[in-house]
């Protein structure tokens, strides 16, 4: 079997997606109609131009503009649905998806009307296809401590849905210290963590996320490879790292693809899953991030087996779930 029909065959789950970077500029448009939101885009093909990105901090500028158009319940869940409808034609089976509360409820949409949106329509994909899925509240690193806790408080009534929180946004000069509170205050309501570290951050932030935060992932991680005694702890705990390649070429954290550290983080033994991010935004969802890395990387079909175990490893799936889906991919000849 070739690389292309493996990938496209292969059972995978995905561990590290923003609900509103799969916002495409057509559904942007439609919602920003039916809602009279103006936008100062005059065409799709004008908003694609737009996203050329030269660090995380132009990117989160646009990403936050375009979540804009997103205000009732039915906007979340087209947004969401149309994601779904990708993890279907990519079998993508199994989804663990963030969401940002504060994006929305800053602008007076309330917490409800985006959990419900987003909720319902994962409900009906798995009834729909059987797809599977988790929720996860990404705090917004930018704002404060206290904005976090009042996000947390907001989330109490949902909490039976969502199965962790996280952190994203802003990394420089916004460390895991900043929320270390906030998280223990999760943890003590059941929560699991994870959080962004070491995308543009230093291997120090993955430090703090790993021993402040006490994350069962940690989101991008590339650059904990600097710290040889971080890394080794990684390794040696599983300690999966969500990477998004496509993203990472984007916002300019390697500067192609070709030098992506992917393959080298692999062969040092980390659980390394491979992500979309946000696709709408850096041009790929998931299969497409899986097609680019392995030409780019030459990854042979061990190495793509192992990228789509590595998924359901790090996922926040029961064991036996897990082990369904690694005997499914086993079966794939
Ligand atoms: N929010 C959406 N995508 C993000 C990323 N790649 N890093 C940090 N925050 C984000
Ligand atoms: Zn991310």
């Amino acid at each position: 079997m070739d690389s292309l029909e493996l990938i496209r065959k292969i059972p995978k789950a995905e561990l590290h997606l923003h609900i509103e970077g799969s916002l495409e500029p057509e559904l942007m448009f439609e919602i920003a109609k039916r809602n009279q939101i103006p936008i100062r885009f005059q065409s799709v093909e004008e908003v694609r131009k737009a996203y050329s990105f030269s660090n995380l901090q132009s990117f989160l500028d646009i990403y936050y503009e375009g979540a804009r158009v997103l205000l009732k319940e039915q906007d979340f869940y087209d947004l969401t649905w149309a994601y779904l409808l990708r993890c279907k034609e990519d079998h993508v089976v199994h989804t663990e998806i963030f969401f940002d509360p504060q994006t929305h409820t800053h602008r007076g949409v309330s917490f409800e009307t985006v959990f419900n949106g987003i909720h319902r329509a994962l409900c009906d994909a798995r009834v729909e296809w059987g797809i599977s899925f988790k929720l996860i509240l990404c705090f917004l690193r930018h704002l404060t401590e206290e904005d976090a806790f009042e996000t947390l408080r907001q989330a109490l009534p949902f909490k039976k849905e969502i199965i962790a929180v996280g952190l994203d946004s802003s990394e420089l000069g916004h460390p895991p210290s900043k929320f270390k509170r906030v998280f223990e205050a999760a943890i003590a309501e059941g929560f699991l963590t994870v959080a962004h570290a070491g995308e543009e951050g230093p291997p120090a932030y993955v430090r703090e996320a790993l021993d402040l935060l006490h994350v069962s992932r940690i989101d991008h991680g590339v650059r904990s490879i600097e710290d040889a005694a971080l890394f080794g702890e990684i390794v040696r705990k599983r300690i999966p790292l969500t990477v998004c390649p496509l993203s990472n070429v984007k916002l300019r954290v390697f500067p192609e693809l070709r030098k992506h550290n992917l393959k080298k983080l692999l062969h040092a033994g980390a659980c390394v899953i491979l992500n979309s991010d946000d696709p709408a935004y850096f041009g790929g969802y998931l299969n497409q991030n899986f097609i680019e890395t392995a030409k780019a990387l030459e990854l042979n079909g061990e190495e793509i087996r192992k990228l789509a175990e590595n998924s359901f490893e790090g996922s926040f799936l029961e064991s036996s779930q897990k082990d369904a889906w690694l005997q499914k991919i086993r079966e794939i000849k």
